[in-house]
């Protein structure tokens, strides 16, 4: 391995020019091609870094560590198999896929190369995420009880107008894949996975731009018997209003709150208290709408602490592939 670990980027739209900017200011990260279909992209791609417009000629003229996948969540599987083929350990943005069957024959293929599989969950790296993450891996809070999940985003025409991919069925797979996929993982980050669930979705205020739902609600059952409630929506009015998470356990009550987990709102444990976080950071900001935390550095950080360092994956496949299991759970649930 090199020193400087050496990216390359398909897919440079929102994301993919935010992977770019973090692998820019890291100093033992370097970018090395992108390539996008829209030859347009390539006014954005900094200065002396070649740009692609076909990821199969990328990857035969570009020598690269990591791939990262930042192309719509139908692409995710077929250009990370074809960068885990390449030889290159690949960074996937959320969600992994938008099937499982899609998420096994990455991980298969990762298998088959002996290459890795970065999942990107920036969300875990919150202050107030990675607190409550140490309360619950210690057991302080005893039995979970309860667990809420409230996302009430706001996602207006602007967010669907010129995209080809954002609310088609096939592409972009519902919000639950594409807006709320993070809070599906910080529930099976913090509690683990669930073994039931029962919903009810309706598309409100979205039908003349999508093709999915826009708001639904759901109740699990997760494999340590607490009661999940998970309550979505992207028409909250005018901006986004909140994304939290409330444990009710035996010993303490705990919230995350803010409008991206970003806040400890709410705290009576039994434990020490912990620290008052509230992180006013920027979300991520794509100017027409907000996203979640902007934690990518660290998703890069992760990738060098692996490959130099030997740490531990953030997020691995299987992490990522859980999940997608849960999130279709949610889905056949109704049909
Ligand atoms: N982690 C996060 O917080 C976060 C935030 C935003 C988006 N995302 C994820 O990133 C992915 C991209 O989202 P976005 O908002 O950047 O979308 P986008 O539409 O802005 O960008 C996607 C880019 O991929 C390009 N593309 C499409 N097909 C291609 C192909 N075959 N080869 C090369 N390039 C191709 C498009 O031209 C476009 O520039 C999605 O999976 C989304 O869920 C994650």
């Amino acid at each position: 391995m090199p020193d400087k670990i050496r990216f390359s980027i398909v897919g440079f739209g929102n994301i993919g020019r935010r992977h770019a900017g973090q692998i820019l200011q890291n100093a033992d990260t370097e970018l090395v091609a992108v390539c996008d279909i829209d030859a347009a992209a390539k006014n954005h791609v900094p200065n002396g870094v070649p740009f692609f417009t076909d990821l199969g000629d990328m990857l035969k003229i570009t020598d690269a560590d990591i791939l990262c996948v930042c192309t719509p969540n139908y692409l995710h599987e077929p250009h990370t198999i074809a960068g885990l083929n390449a030889g290159m350990h690949t960074v996937v943005e959320k969600p992994m896929a938008i099937s499982i069957a899609e998420c096994d024959r990455m991980i298969a293929a990762a298998e088959k190369t002996g290459r890795t599989i970065f999942a990107v969950k920036q969300n875990r790296y919150n202050p107030p995420v990675q607190e409550v993450k140490k309360l619950m891996a210690n057991h302080e809070l005893g039995e979970i009880y309860m667990i809420q999940v409230n996302c009430f985003w706001n996602r207006g025409n602007a967010y669907y107008a010129g995209s080809d991919w954002r609310g088609k069925k096939d592409k972009d797979g519902g919000c639950l894949f594409t807006q709320f996929s993070h809070f599906v993982d910080i529930l099976y980050y913090l509690n683990g996975p669930i073994t039931e669930a029962q919903g009810r979705i309706h598309n409100y205020a979205h039908q003349h731009n999508t093709e999915v739902e826009d708001t639904g609600s759901f109740v699990m059952k997760a494999a340590n018997n607490a009661i999940i409630n998970f309550n979505f929506t992207t028409c909250a009015y005018e901006r986004n209003m909140e994304g939290s998470i409330t444990i009710i356990a035996e010993k303490g009550t705990v919230k995350i709150g803010g409008q991206y987990l970003n806040t400890v709102e709410y705290q009576k444990t039994e434990a020490a208290t912990l620290p008052n976080i509230n992180i006013t950071a920027k979300a991520n900001d794509y100017g027409l709408y907000q996203g979640s935390m902007s934690n990518h550095d660290k998703v890069i950080q992760n990738v060098v602490d692996v490959l130099h360092h030997n740490h531990a994956v953030m997020t691995s496949a299987e992490e990522g592939r859980e999940v997608v299991r849960m999130i279709e759970k949610m889905y056949y649930s109704i049909s």
